[in-house]
């Protein structure tokens, strides 16, 4: 086996972003660009993988360093072009051999099948470089593949294309496979160009031609070599990435209503039989079961929903877990730090935060339950409030099993409710309810029989003057 490593590209600033954020750590789908390529290189089975930065550099190697803890960093200062970056790594490659493998940070789209082709067809041929390409319908601002007899000449970059080869329509991904040997001298051999100076990695393959070494290529499908250079590439890639994303989760036998308006991001889980309807948003390391049923407008964000859960419209489930055949919403806000236990209820304008709801339990109408842990079996009644904050600090609130909270309560933290305790409507408690108690906490009501027909006389003989 001849051995492998990876080079991705990432050093450059991406000015057509006009981004303050390096181009590379924009997410797709829920991922960094460059996170994408990295995964696109995994099944290659590198010695070692090792990521070209400069332009903001520190903030892609801590937040990329953060995920991967394998990676290598070197530094392209300042940037003249991408066979100069390829340069930067002979330090940390020196003494290797076999394959290099490089990769642009921004071509997120290209998929690990693509790349071990190149990487099998390139070392079975034997070839010193192996390009991968594609043809596509808009070349606009590739490199174009010019060939002769059939064979690889050159790549001519569109500033420096003429009329005639600005129509060719296969292009240069910007991902190749080089034997490392003969690579590094090369590269120093490049010739600057352009205002610039800067020095073009496909230079090296019109050398190798002319040295009569083998150039190889490898042709990919076109909306895998997609590079991003601007917002609008961006969001084109990101449709792509759901469209494949919503493939693969309808063969797993997810049904989704109308995938053109599922937002799925790509680490997410969903189990068969469940039903995706339009306008749904599953993000980040999210995971639904089986035979959920979720209904429009929701968003779930890093939250495990377990089987049989139904969510409806427009209710928001942030860093939370949903045990199985819960029901959710409409309009319901499920916060960081929130469980809900199976079987319960959280119903419409009901907003958890780091509360726990036991099983079967109830917050069925407009209610804030924060900071609390609810029992199993219990009842919130609508608009009950936990006041957990009292202008400086935050209070817990204890709701103990098969509890029944009147409509209109407040609980005023920290404050316990002990099971089987009945806390009557519009009640504000203060104060520890014991267990199986009745807890009335309002001010007693009066009748003054006739006073408000007697007062709407005074104002209508006053009004008449
Ligand atoms: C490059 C290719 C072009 C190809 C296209 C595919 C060159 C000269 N051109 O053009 O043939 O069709 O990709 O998307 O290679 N980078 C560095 N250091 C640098 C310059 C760039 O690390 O000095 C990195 C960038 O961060 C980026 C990648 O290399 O990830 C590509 O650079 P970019 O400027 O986007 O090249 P393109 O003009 O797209
Ligand atoms: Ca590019």
């Amino acid at each position: 086996m001849i051995e492998r490593h990876v080079l991705v590209l990432a050093a450059g600033k991406g000015t057509r972003m006009r981004s303050s954020r390096p181009k590379v750590l924009h997410r797709l789908a829920g991922c960094p660009l460059a996170e994408h390529v990295l995964r696109a290189a995994d099944p290659l089975g590198a010695g070692s993988t090792t990521l070209v930065v400069g332009h903001q550099g520190e903030t892609v190697e801590r937040e990329l360093g953060a995920v991967r803890g394998d990676l290598s960093f070197v530094r392209q200062e300042p940037q003249l072009g991408t066979a100069h970056a390829v340069l930067q790594a002979e330090a940390v490659l020196s003494g290797r051999r076999g394959t290099l493998i490089v990769l642009m940070g921004d071509a997120p789209l290209v998929s690990s099948r693509t790349t071990q082709a190149l990487a099998e067809t390139h070392e079975r041929t034997g070839a010193s470089a192996t390009v991968l390409t594609a043809t596509i319908e808009r070349p606009y601002g590739y490199g174009r593949i010019v060939r002769r007899g059939g064979q690889l000449a050159e790549v001519v970059e569109e500033a420096d294309a003429t009329p005639e080869q600005r129509t060719l329509r296969e292009v240069n991904s910007g991902i190749y496979a080089f034997d490392l040997a003969p690579l590094f001298a090369a590269l120093r051999a490049v010739p600057e160009a352009g205002p610039k100076r800067e020095r073009y990695l496909p230079g090296i393959l019109r050398r190798y031609r002319e040295e009569g070494l083998t150039v190889e290529t490898v042709v990919a499908a076109a909306d895998e070599i997609r590079g991003i250079n601007s917002r609008h590439e961006l969001a084109e890639a990101g449709s792509l990435m759901r469209h494949r994303k919503n493939e693969e989760m309808m063969a797993a036998g997810v049904t989704i209503i109308d995938p053109a308006t599922a937002y799925v991001d790509v680490d997410v889980e969903v189990g068969p039989d469940t039903v995706i309807h339009p306008g749904v948003i599953l993000e980040g390391r999210t995971s639904i079961g089986a035979r959920c049923e979720l209904h429009a407008g929701v968003r779930i964000v890093n939250a495990v929903v377990g089987d049989d859960v139904t969510v409806n419209n427009h209710s928001v489930i942030i860093d939370a877990e949903i045990a199985a055949a819960a029901r959710i919403g409409p309009f319901a806000h499920i916060r960081p730090g929130s469980t809900v236990g199976e079987k319960a209820r959280v119903g419409n304008f009901v907003e958890l935060k780091k509360a726990t709801l036991g099983a079967g339990s109830k917050a069925g109408h407009l209610s804030y339950v924060g900071d609390a842990a609810v029992g199993a079996g219990a009842n919130i009644g609508a608009g009950t409030i936990t006041c957990n904050f009292d202008g400086s600090v935050k209070h817990r609130t204890t709701i103990e099993e098969d509890v029944f909270i009147g409509s209109g309560t407040q609980l005023v933290a920290p404050v316990t409710v002990e099971r089987g305790a009945y806390v009557a409507a519009g009640s504000c408690i203060t104060e520890d309810v014991p267990a199986d108690a009745l807890a009335v906490a309002r001010g007693r009501q009066v009748n003054k029989e006739g006073r408000a027909a007697a007062r709407r006389k005074k104002d209508a003989d006053s009004a008449r003057g």
